[in-house]
Order: C-alpha cells, then sequence, then structure tokens
C-alpha cells in the first residue's frame, strides 16, 4: 500500500504540513541531519490503515498495553511476550504467529493488539478476517446472483502485508475447504507474506490427541475424540504452517468465564 497516500496535518508545528522531520545523525564522527517522518503523518497513516483493517467492533478494545499477564493471568506472561518480539522485530523477521489455546483465553486480543502496533508504529498494512466468515464470503462469490467474483474476494487477502485469519479450523473439514484453505495458505507462503492464526484446535496431526492418549487408535473413535488441526485442516497444511508461523501456546482460565459473573460483558 501507498504511503504517501497519508495526509500529514497541515497546521502541524513540527513539520508545518511537509510530512517530514529533521532529526540530528552522526555519521563517520560528523555531525548530520536526515529527513525522517513526523509523527502526525504516523498518526494520519495509522488512522487510515486501522480503518481498512476490518477489525469487527467487539475488539475495539483490544491493545497489547491492556492485555494482562499478571496474577492469575501470569501463564499467558510468554504468549505476551512473543507478541511484543513479534512486533518489535517485524519486518526485519517476517514469520507469522500460531496463536493455540482454548475459547477465551485472549488469542484474539493478542492478535488484535499486534495488528494496532504495526499499524501505527510500523506503517504496516493489516488485514482480520475470521476464517468462517472469509469462507462464507468464498462460497457466496459462486452464487450467479452476486456480482463480486471469488478472484474479488481472495485477492486482498492474497495481498495484505500481514493477514490475521481469526478461528482457523472453525468450519467443518470439507474438500472444498481444505482446498481453499491451502490455496490462501500457499500463495502467502510462496509470496513470503506474513501470517498470523489463532485456533482452537491442538496442533496436531490427524488422530493426534486420541493416539497420544492411546496408542490403539481406531477410526470407530472418531467422533468421540477430540478434534486436531490435523484433523481440522489437512496434515499438509498444518505442517505449511509451521513453516510459515512461530507457535504460540496459551493456557489458563477462561476470562470470558470469569469475569461473566462480575461486571464483564461481552
Ligand atoms: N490476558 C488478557 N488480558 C485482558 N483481556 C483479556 C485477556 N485474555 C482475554 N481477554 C479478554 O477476554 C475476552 C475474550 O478474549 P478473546 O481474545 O476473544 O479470546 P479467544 O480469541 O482466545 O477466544 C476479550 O474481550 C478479551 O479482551
Ligand atoms: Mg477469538
Ligand atoms: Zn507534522
Amino acid at each position: 500500500m501507498e504511503q504517501t497516500t497519508a495526509q500529514p496535518e497541515t497546521e502541524c508545528p513540527v513539520c508545518g504540513g511537509s510530512g517530514w522531520k529533521m532529526v540530528p545523525e552522526e555519521r563517520e564522527g560528523r555531525r548530520l541531519e536526515k529527513a525522517v517522518r513526523c509523527d502526525c503523518f504516523k498518526r494520519a497513516q495509522g488512522a487510515r490503515l486501522l480503518a481498512q483493517a476490518r477489525i469487527p467492533k467487539r475488539y475495539d478494545h483490544c491493545e497489547l498495553s491492556n492485555f494482562e499477564s499478571e496474577g492469575t493471568f501470569r501463564a499467558l506472561a510468554s504468549a505476551r511476550l512473543a507478541a511484543y518480539r513479534f512486533v518489535e522485530d517485524y519486518p526485519v523477521e517476517s514469520a507469522g504467529l500460531l496463536l493455540i489455546g482454548p475459547i477465551g483465553v485472549g488469542k484474539t486480543h493478542l492478535a488484535v493488539g499486534i495488528m494496532k502496533e504495526l499499524m501505527l508504529h510500523k506503517g504496516s498494512q493489516c488485514l482480520f478476517y475470521d476464517y468462517r466468515e472469509l469462507l462464507k464470503e468464498i462460497q457466496n462469490s459462486y452464487n450467479s446472483s452476486v456480482q463480486t467474483t471469488e478472484m474479488q474476494v481472495l485477492q486482498p487477502i492474497f495481498d495484505a502485508e500481514v493477514l490475521v485469519l481469526d478461528e482457523l479450523g472453525a468450519v467443518k473439514p470439507t474438500e472444498w475447504v481444505w482446498d481453499t484453505v491451502s490455496h490462501i495458505l500457499n500463495t502467502r507462503y510462496n509470496d513470503k507474506r506474513t501470517t498470523i492464526i489463532t485456533t482452537n484446535y491442538k496442533d496436531l496431526p490427524p488422530g493426534g490427541a486420541d493416539a497420544e492418549r492411546s496408542n490403539n487408535y481406531s477410526p470407530a473413535s472418531r467422533a468421540a475424540r477430540e478434534e486436531t488441526l490435523g484433523d481440522r485442516i489437512g496434515e499438509r497444511m498444518r505442517s505449511r504452517l509451521h513453516e510459515m508461523c512461530r507457535i504460540v501456546k496459551m493456557e489458563g482460565d477462561d476470562f470470558r468465564m470469569k469475569y461473566k459473573s462480575a461486571n464483564y460483558h461481552q
């Protein structure tokens, strides 16, 4: 995305509306000045990127700075640290993150917090998509009465500098679901793009959770056992994810459950 389309504030006392400011720099022992983007430019750019990122309203409050990791939340300290590291190292380090954990542990909060930091401080273009929503939009594009084509839905997903794909695996797997998720992940992998993924499913191969417990996994027990990421997106895409993302396991009590009885309203 063109960074120059962000409008600097014309009344800015620092840059007078140019969007650039001079800062001192020392090079080879000589004191020089160099031009850098003015803060007003970064603010305007951040606001524009935020408006285009499609973050659902219910996650408006999510920031890295208000993600708790002390007291009852101490199990989340390493996940919070991984998020801050990721932001700091991006884009030099461009591998994504795979946030894994049970419902309510704060996966989406952390992913949205990262997006905001990248947009505001790194000028990165980010896009949020719920996995179910995305697959529904693609499926909907096949309807002949709908004007949008499949490619029109997919192109922004392919092109996003940083994509957050929330709740990976939350759609019942079919051949079509597997083909579609492969198309998306392989395209972003080939283009070396950064993808941040959240999932409630354990990072294990098909039949993995069951195989972990006992050695005699049988297809008959398939319905009863806990499904894994391998079951939901296929083993090939699960191992592709390992090449694209660093894995961050999140554990802890369900924040929503805990606050439901108190003053927390979802
Ligand atoms: N460590 C945390 N600090 C602050 N708020 C949290 C934390 N974990 C979860 N929440 C809040 O709890 C709610 C559920 O978190 P969410 O990120 O939606 O969970 P998940 O995506 O893992 O299901 C959100 O409103 C979120 O802001
Ligand atoms: Mg979530
Ligand atoms: Zn300025």
